[in-house]
């Protein structure tokens, strides 16, 4: 997956090493393993030692030379850890397989990612994924990085010559994929499955051992029509496979669902992408902005093209012909730059993973399997639709018929069954979200919690200059459908209370790009918290509202999230998502690893730090202020959060001010007005 903001893409490519790579390297010169410290010929520098216990190896490479290169990439690469009891706090210092050391120095790993192993007697372990503390691999976990499980859909497909590609789990013994990852790409001949085809599911990390997870592939049946493609004899070998790029692959035995191992539904015949969201979910491990293939599953939101805008890069001359044909009921584009904005696109490796819409229900179903894209090389340097082409999938839906034909049904039981961008919700028991508007400030969220008693952000009504100076015109509406369509109660507000110590702290930041390139700058607020009070109470039922929290009712680890979507092209209603509450020292260690974006946000106390559930990371289109609810100690709603802080396009969690700590002032609050 290719992430373009921020960090630039390197020119040359760096190949994936392996270590049976390294041993060839002709600059260097490897030592055996020894006890004894390495030492080199007097031409060469030491520059990467592995030690395993006691014992040690080194390689000593010609100085300056593209071995020495190579070895700083692979001294310096992330790695699995072995894999450990779950109580073992920290994987990455204590069980990678060795230690490495860079010219002499110690490379300290940070821990981006865990999950499920299997241990050696069978029992349930855990790995992680460690990455050098600091490197751009760990930065671009925390900004793309799936949760572990997120998408218990997807497929790992290895095939021998280091060769992979992602997949969909259609049913219990087929996996959706592209059929140009079951191409010989030297002679062009489909390859028949042997021993060495494996698809592996229930995982994030790519390389963890997880055999029971594990499966032979055993029949590999494309696309009849694929690579077909008469009267165009100069077109371009790599192109032709791109024509009906869709395959299925069977597995040896029936998988085993579960929590984490779920089938993806498939969208139905005649599906508009672009009709209930302008973004679809990419997701894979393919390579990276290192050039280097991820073994963390990334994902991301990407935009979905209209055909026309596709099929417009009909007019770039120079380019292959990757763009020139016409098959706009075949293919969707999605990502690089339109209009101005720019978003991620797949990379080699992502290749036959999945393009995730929302479909009329708002539900997660596939729509597409990466298929090709153009380079992206010269995207960085250019910044232009035409140097940052999309990626083009395959649409699903076309392929109804090679699909039931090849695959049969899918099985309604094994569905990873959730919505994308959110539910939409309306009825009396959501009527605690009003919308807040103001002449001098944004337009946020806000959660009742008596009649007449709104919560939300300080930043929603306030400048937060310290001066404690509100907004002029602020405005409170209830009962809103549809915040497009300017619907609701409008309510006058009585008074505003800040809550004490609100002000804007740190530096701006850019929070991500919206249309014409303009960036989104953010601040990070102290105490972000406001009571508005209204004149006259709004007519609900009190049972309709949720409770403030006692202070020692702290949050616990899912909440709901309410908010009225804004600058959405498919509509603005109440909308739902769940959150995942992370613990403070995992959202800790995830702001800090994004040291190049100054994000310095401190995870203090008074911060929940929330992912949603199932997603390509945050989307910029909620409103500030807007309530998380969670389930209080006996089991009744209460307002645990408020949303105070998010980025407008990764996967870095969300800030909510966590209510509990602000309970008994906000109850002193309300009796005094
Ligand atoms: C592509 O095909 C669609 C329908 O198949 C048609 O509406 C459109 O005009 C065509 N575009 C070009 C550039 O030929
Ligand atoms: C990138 O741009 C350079 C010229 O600036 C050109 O020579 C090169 O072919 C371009 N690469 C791609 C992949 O388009
Ligand atoms: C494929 O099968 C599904 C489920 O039985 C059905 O809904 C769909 O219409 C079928 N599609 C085609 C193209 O036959
Ligand atoms: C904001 O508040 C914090 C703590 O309440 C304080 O340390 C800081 O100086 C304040 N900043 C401004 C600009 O008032
Ligand atoms: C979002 O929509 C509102 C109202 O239509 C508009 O005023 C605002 O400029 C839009 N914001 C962005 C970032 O496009
Ligand atoms: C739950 O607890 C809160 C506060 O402790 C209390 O006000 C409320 O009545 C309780 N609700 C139920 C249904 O027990």
């Amino acid at each position: 997956m290719e992430s373009k903001s921020f960090f630039l893409a390197t020119s040359s490519g760096i190949l994936l090493l392996s270590l049976a790579a390294i041993a060839n390297a002709s600059d260097c010169i490897f030592t055996d393993w020894a006890q004894d410290a390495p030492t080199c010929e007097a031409d060469t520098n030491l520059v990467f030692e592995m030690v395993v216990f006691n014992e040690r190896s080194a390689s000593c490479c010609k100085p300056g030379s593209a071995g020495e290169k190579e070895m700083e990439e692979s001294a310096t690469s992330c790695r699995v850890s072995r894999c450990v009891p779950r109580s073992q706090a920290d994987p990455c210092s204590t069980a990678l397989p060795y230690e490495t050391f860079y010219k002499g120095k110690k490379v300290i790993y940070e821990e981006v990612n865990r999950e499920s192993c299997t241990m050696g007697l069978g029992s349930q372990g855990v790995a992680a994924y460690c990455c050098r503390k600091g490197s751009l691999e760990s930065a671009l976990a925390s900004k793309m990085g799936a949760e572990p499980h997120e998408f218990p859909h997807m497929a790992l497909i290895k095939l021998p010559g280091d060769q992979q590609c992602g997949g969909t789990i259609y049913n219990k013994r087929w996996i959706m994929t592209a059929a140009h990852c079951i191409v010989d790409r030297g002679s062009r001949k489909l390859r028949t499955p042997n021993n060495g085809w494996r698809a592996k599911v229930g995982r994030n990390v790519g390389s963890t051992e997880m055999r029971e997870n594990d499966y032979k592939i055993i029949r590999a049946i494309p696309h009849p029509e694929f690579s077909k493609l008469e009267g165009h004899p100069n077109l371009e070998a790599e192109f032709v496979l791109t024509f009906n790029d869709a395959a299925f692959l069977e597995v040896d035995r029936d998988i085993v669902f579960g929590p984490n191992v779920k089938a993806l539904p498939i969208a139905p015949a005649g599906f508009d992408e672009l009709k209930y969201a302008d973004t679809a979910v990419i997701v894979g491990w393919g390579i990276t902005d290192t050039l280097q293939i991820s073994e963390n599953l990334l994902k991301a939101n990407a935009i979905i093209r209209s055909d026309k805008a596709c099929f417009i890069l009909n007019d770039v001359e120079a380019g292959p012909h990757f763009f020139q044909f016409n098959r706009t009921e075949q293919l969707i584009c999605v990502g690089g730059i339109l209009d101005g904005k720019w978003s991620n696109t797949a990379g080699e490796g992502d290749s036959g993973g999945p393009a995730i819409c929302r479909d009329a229900n708002g539900f997660a179903v596939l729509c597409g399997i990466t298929s090709y894209g153009g380079s992206d090389q010269n995207c960085s340097k250019y910044n232009n639709e035409l140097h940052c082409p999309p990626s083009v999938y395959v649409e699903v839906d076309h392929f109804r018929d090679f699909i039931n034909q090849t695959a049969g049904d899918q099985d309604e039981s094994t569905f990873h069954k959730v919505h994308l961008y959110g539910e939409v919700v309306s009825g009396p028991e959501y009527e605690h979200q009003v919308h807040i508007t103001s002449k001098t400030g944004k337009s946020c969220g806000g959660t009742l919690i008596t009649p007449d008693t709104v919560i939300t952000a300080g930043q929603c009504v306030a400048v937060g200059d310290g001066s404690g100076k509100t907004h002029s015109g602020v405005e409170v509406w209830s009962g809103v459908q549809d915040i497009s369509s300017g619907s609701g109660k409008l309510h006058a507000v009585k008074s505003i209370v800040l809550a004490e110590g609100f002000n804007r702290s740190g530096e701006e930041i850019d929070i991500g790009i919206q249309g014409n390139r303009i960036r989104i700058t953010d601040q990070y607020h102290n105490n972000d918290l406001a009571v508005i009070k209204l004149k006259e109470p709004v007519l609900i039922s009190p049972n309709n509202l949720p409770r403030l929290p006692e202070e020692d009712e702290g949050a616990t680890n899912s909440g709901l999230e309410y908010a009225f979507p804004r600058n959405t092209s498919w509509g603005g209603e109440l909308r739902q998502r769940e959150f995942k509450i992370l613990d403070k020292d995992d959202c800790q260690r995830r702001m800090d690893r994004l040291e190049n974006l100054k994000l310095n946000v401190e995870v203090d106390s008074e911060l929940l730090c929330g992912v949603e559930k199932y997603s390509g990371g945050s989307k910029c289109d909620r409103e500030l202020g807007g309530g998380l609810i969670c389930k209080g100690k006996n089991g009744t709603d209460i307002l645990c959060g408020i949303q105070v802080f998010r980025l407008c396009e990764w996967a870095i969690p969300n800030g909510f001010l966590d209510i509990a700590q602000f309970s008994r002032w906000i109850r002193a609050t309300i009796a005094q007005s």
